[in-house]
């Protein structure tokens, strides 16, 4: 029985050819303004600068839009990397709760702390490519005089009420990595209605490195090595039976070849990788990718409609809350009890189910002189797997893992 990978990288072998064909022969045509304008467009946001990752533009917003030493809220589920640009740019973490129900920042533990400590800013990370509520974290914000920014790396795409994700505050960042539903080889992006921080931003990053021309094409070789291991007949051929064995047996160096963040550390000063400018390249890949932005989200919304319509509601498995008019759906989220076990018969059936790997950032060695008791976040971490919808999985191998799930 043939299964699909979880990963699946939406650039084409088309735009890889046109990227490369544009390092090798640089355009004229200055890609990242157009870029910046189809996502100031798209956004309704004032003013975008167009960056080399989200954590790039985190940085750069929470630098150029707070007092130094401000203390920032932010989940206690999102990359490491996020609370070290908190470090980087001058301010001081702390560590919210999510919601058991949906993995997002939680509002009540967020009210509780605050009583006891005077917040500056809160970061929102939309997570699992849903977003927050918030209607209720902006009343709640208003009346504390606490400024919003969106960690919007996942949701790009998303909006709520109206307001597109990254809109909502004084700034937001966006991916858009290789594996991000709207991507291009590397880049990101910060969105704003301040001027202040959008200049300020500009001025920062004029003394940043450009890539060069030996990097663009490494970068570029590693996001083609994954879509051609990723295709479908490769992935079948020889692959998938790697993972399968890895997971069948436990065999922890393969199982860990996925793992993100498997070293996590804690450091203050932004280091070199992140202090790049976005390519005119990838820029133009990118503008390709927004375009068809609203169209793949719609693709995997139907699919994840597939799940919520016949998956048989289980106390063992719990599909997370589909909001359509807002979802993104970067990965399609359910908690599941006794995981591992889950995911085992999930290869020996073969499935090529991820987990999350994620870590409970509030109980991190790294940071343990900001550790906080995270109750849902360590219980969320230990039980969320991501059931596959991107927009290439097929309706019948999505039928086939109903099927399995509701016979677990
Ligand atoms: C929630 C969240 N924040 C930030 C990032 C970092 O994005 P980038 O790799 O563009 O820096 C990611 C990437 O996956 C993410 O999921």
């Amino acid at each position: 029985m043939k299964t699909e990978s979880r990963l699946q990288i939406y650039i084409t072998f088309k735009e890889f050819f046109i990227y490369l064909y544009r390092v090798l022969f640089n355009s004229k045509i200055d890609y990242i303004k157009k870029a910046e304008n189809e996502i100031k467009t798209l956004t309704s946001a004032n003013y975008c600068l167009l960056t080399s990752s989200a954590r790039s533009a985190i940085y750069l917003m929470l630098k150029n839009g707070l007092k130094k030493n401000s203390l920032i809220a932010i989940t206690s589920l999102t990359l490491s990397d996020v609370v070290n640009m908190i470090l980087c740019a001058g301010h001081k973490p702390l560590f919210i709760d999510v919601n058991y129900k949906d993995g997002q920042m939680s509002l009540k533990d967020l009210e509780k702390i605050s009583k006891k400590r005077k917040i500056d800013a809160v970061l929102v990370t939309h997570f699992f490519g849903q977003m927050c509520d918030m209607k209720n974290l902006k009343v709640f914000c208003k009346k504390n005089n606490i400024k919003i920014f969106e960690d919007a790396a996942q949701v790009f795409g998303g909006s709520q009420q109206g307001v597109h994700s990254g809109n909502f505050g004084e700034a937001g960042a966006f991916s858009f990595g290789q594996f991000k539903t709207t991507s291009c080889i590397k880049g990101g992006a910060l969105i704003t209605n301040n001027k202040k921080i959008y200049e300020k931003s500009i001025k920062e990053i004029k003394i940043w490195k450009k890539y060069n021309k030996f990097e663009k094409i490494s970068l570029m070789l590693y996001v083609l090595l994954v879509k051609i291991i990723t295709n479908k007949l490769i992935f079948n051929l020889f692959i998938f039976k790697i993972f399968k064995f890895g997971n069948i047996y436990n065999v922890s160096f393969i199982n860990s070849f996925l793992k993100i963040e498997k070293k996590t550390c804690c450091y203050n000063i932004l280091p070199k990788k992140f202090k790049k400018i976005q390519s005119n390249e990838s820029a133009e890949m990118l503008i390709n990718q927004i375009n068809n932005a609203k169209k793949n989200i719609n693709k995997r919304l139907l699919y994840a409609k597939i799940y919520e319509k016949n998956l048989i509601s289980k106390k063992n498995l719990v599909l997370t809350n589909l909001k359509s008019s807002e979802d993104v759906l970067y990965v399609l989220f359910a908690k599941v009890k006794n995981r591992s076990n889950f995911i085992k018969n999930a290869y020996l059936n073969n499935f090529d189910i991820s987990v999350c790997y994620n870590k409970n950032l509030a109980d991190l060695n790294c940071f343990k002189m900001f550790k906080r008791e995270c109750i849902n976040s360590k219980k969320i971490v230990e039980e969320a797997i991501y059931l596959p919808c991107r927009d290439v999985s097929n309706r019948n191998y999505i039928n086939r893992l109903v099927q399995f799930i509701n016979k677990y």
